[in-house]
């Protein structure tokens, strides 16, 4: 049994063996229908439970979808019907009734240590659907997304994001160590990556450059990833925030720096950071981003519950 919790945290043997199970299921899956099940149902009879303590579009889809195409079924529970956080009932005990009841949890969530907590006392895998300082379920399967796409190793291609310093971007940090590609990062002065997971990036990756010119940053990019200026736990004065990002949008002027065929991203939902033209051009691959998470969650799924070969 295996945690997702972090991609600083998994080997990079691991996240390629996952990407590499997703390329071959999704290949295989091509004349089937939505529910239909994967050949030999690898996760028969295993439930996977799930909480979302804020909004979530993608990833509840996508993992519903993700455990059901391999045979297994879930339940999401809302945080707010629980004896937990309510002062009812701790959270070492919750974790060994799910542990009890289910063979996986899945959890999104605003507190960090939470998930930390659920992972320390469950006796089954905790994956990380998003927390303040980390989505990586979604960067890992935008990483299939770019190779898929271009049909190369992501190692061999410049990477740009432009925007907020955020929980995506943590991952991505993480990612750019974890499969060795070139990062560049345009954001304001005042909104600089989170200096620990930055620090420990560069003893690892030589190539993380941040600049306050989303000119420089964008240039010669194959891929640009773009992300919403205010985040679900985002504590800001909204209004400065989105006013700091003003030049930080992606317009199709600023988009005219990077490659010709640069790919636009974004792990959705959006909101003011990049112009229509730009979002619904040749070059934004949105709509498959998305789809992929689920040929994506399942090879994760099967990682955590020990079944990836
Ligand atoms: N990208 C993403 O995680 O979307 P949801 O918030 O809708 O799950
Ligand atoms: N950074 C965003 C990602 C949403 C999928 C947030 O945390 O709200």
């Amino acid at each position: 049994m295996k945690h997702f919790i972090h991609l600083k945290d998994i080997s990079s043997t691991d996240l390629r063996k996952i990407l590499t199970d997703a390329k071959k299921r999704k290949s295989l899956r091509k004349k089937l229908n939505t529910l239909d099940v994967d050949k030999n149902s690898p996760l028969r009879g295993k439930l996977l439970i799930q909480m979302f303590e804020k909004s979530s579009l993608r990833t509840r889809l996508s993992f519903n979808l993700a455990i059901k195409q391999l045979g297994g079924g879930t339940i999401t529970l809302r945080s707010n019907e629980l004896h937990l956080g309510q002062g009812g009932e701790s959270l070492e005990d919750t974790a060994k009734i799910l542990s009890t009841y289910g063979d996986g949890f899945m959890l999104r969530t605003d507190d960090d240590k939470k998930i930390d907590n659920f992972a320390k006392f469950s006796n089954i895998p905790v994956i990380n659907g998003l927390s303040p300082s980390s989505h990586p379920t979604q960067i890992l399967s935008d990483i299939f997304t770019v190779e898929e796409l271009t049909k190369k190793n992501i190692s061999k291609l410049n990477i740009c994001w432009i925007g907020d310093s955020n929980n995506v971007l943590n991952s991505l940090i993480a990612a750019s160590v974890k499969f060795k590609f070139n990062l560049n990062i345009g954001c304001p002065n005042n909104y600089l990556p989170n200096k620990a997971i930055l620090n420990w990036a560069k003893k690892h990756n030589k190539f993380i450059k941040v600049n306050s010119d989303p000119k420089i940053s964008i240039k010669d990019a194959d891929v640009v990833f773009s992300d919403k200026v205010i985040s679900l736990n985002d504590k800001v004065n909204v209004k400065k925030k989105l006013k700091d990002f003003k030049k930080y949008k992606i317009t199709s002027s600023l988009f005219k720096y990077a490659k010709k065929k640069c790919i636009f991203l974004h792990c959705l939902p959006r909101g003011n950071e990049v112009d229509n033209k730009v979002f619904q051009s040749k070059n934004s691959h949105v709509w498959l981003q998305a789809l992929n998470r689920v040929h994506v969650q399942k090879s994760i799924l099967l990682f955590c519950f020990g079944k990836l070969r």
